[in-house]
């Protein structure tokens, strides 16, 4: 088993599931039901949280099977994991990732969206951590939905012929929410952006000290080294978030995190989803630790590591970039300071 501790408490570590939801949406969730892993230790700066977390999730636990810790520093100090889970606040991210990385505690880092406030502080977490050979996924959490996973296997297969676009839905925060579409959009182009053209609005104006504002992405083009082009749509009236249209040269697919499943042949006739092989679904977290373990255990690197989440925030930074310069942004960014309070 592999051992897991957790830093901050809040809503994605634990608050968003209880104990008997079949699928739960949080980290502690995942740990619980990963057959490969166990839950030895948590952190959170807030007494409140740790009297909460007690009281809904510790029954769900062996008896004394978790030590509980005020700061990420007391923990880290007395445990050693093979996982840390790492689930404060953005603007906290590089500070506690830092630290972790520092501490050589572990062998490995789940890191929550978004990964950081700026490209330096993700060029800086990813260099430190490789240098300690401590890998680092990124939690674009829904990218591990079963039935999505499937997808991108059949569409890599060539599902609907070659993927010509992509074109992916969700609005608000750039690099707090609507990322996880900038995920998914390339989980079915590819991680190989090379320019970007984006519009945001809601820019402007220091809202903490050295911070910009996050603001909400409109729309972007990105274009991909493949010559897929992708399409981020952030206001939309039917799609709902976190859904895509993947459009080929023999058919279509429409697919997301709350939407059914819909294949199109190049006639347009619907595909019967049974021959589709579509797996049961389970909790997105269950799912994302045993990736984790099974790399752990020998296996390849988890989905959400290094190349695919230098992808996303690479495309995130530029959809700003863009839109604040008005030109199309080649990838990689130059500009790597700017700093965004991406407080999601
Ligand atoms: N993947 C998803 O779908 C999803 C959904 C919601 C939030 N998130 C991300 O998860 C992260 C946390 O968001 P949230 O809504 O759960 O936040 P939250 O405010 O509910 O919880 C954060 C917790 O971290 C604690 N904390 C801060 N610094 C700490 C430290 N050094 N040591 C120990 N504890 C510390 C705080 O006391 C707080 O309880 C954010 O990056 C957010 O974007 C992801």
């Amino acid at each position: 088993m592999y051992k897991v501790g957790v830093i901050g408490l809040g809503n994605i570590a634990s608050r968003y599931s209880k104990p008997e939801d079949p699928y739960p949406y949080c980290h502690v969730g995942g740990i619980r039901l990963c057959e490969s892993t166990e839950l030895i230790a948590v952190s959170d700066l807030s007494d409140e949280r740790i009297k909460e977390f007690k009281q809904v999730w510790g029954p769900a636990f062996p008896k004394d099977s978790i030590r509980y810790y005020k700061t990420s520093s007391e923990m880290l100090e007395k445990e050693f994991f093979d996982i840390v889970a790492i689930c404060v606040r953005g603007p906290y991210h590089y500070e506690v990732t830092m630290e972790v990385i520092k501490s050589g505690k572990t062998r490995f880092i789940f890191l929550e969206k978004p990964m950081g406030c700026s490209l330096r502080e993700v060029d800086e977490m990813t260099q430190s951590a490789e240098a300690k050979g401590i890998p680092i996924i990124v939690d674009y959490s829904r990218h591990w939905a079963p039935h999505l996973l499937r997808l991108q296997e059949l569409v890599k297969n060539g599902l609907v012929g070659q993927v010509q676009s992509v074109i992916g839905y969700c609005g608000g925060g750039v690099l707090s929410f609507a990322i996880h579409t900038t995920d998914l959009i390339c989980q079915f182009a590819g991680y190989d952006p090379i320019s970007v053209c984006g519009y945001v609005q809601g820019h402007g104006g220091i809202v903490a000290e050295k911070y910009e504002n996050e603001p909400s992405i409109i729309g972007a083009i990105i274009k991909y080294s493949s010559g897929v082009t992708g399409y981020h749509v952030g206001q939309h009236g039917t799609m709902t978030g976190f859904s895509v249209d993947v459009l080929g040269s023999e058919g279509s697919l429409r697919a997301g995190m709350y939407i059914g499943t819909v294949v199109k042949n190049k006639q347009g006739q619907v595909i019967d989803n049974s021959t589709l092989g579509l797996p049961e679904n389970a909790s997105v977290f269950k799912v994302a630790y045993q990736q984790i373990a099974d790399y752990l255990d020998g296996g390849p690197l988890p989905h959400c590591a290094k190349n695919d989440y230098m992808a996303v925030n690479e495309i995130g930074f530029a959809v700003i970039e863009s839109s604040i310069t008005g030109k199309t942004i080649d990838i990689p960014t130059q500009n790597r300071n700017r700093l965004i309070f991406a407080n999601g």
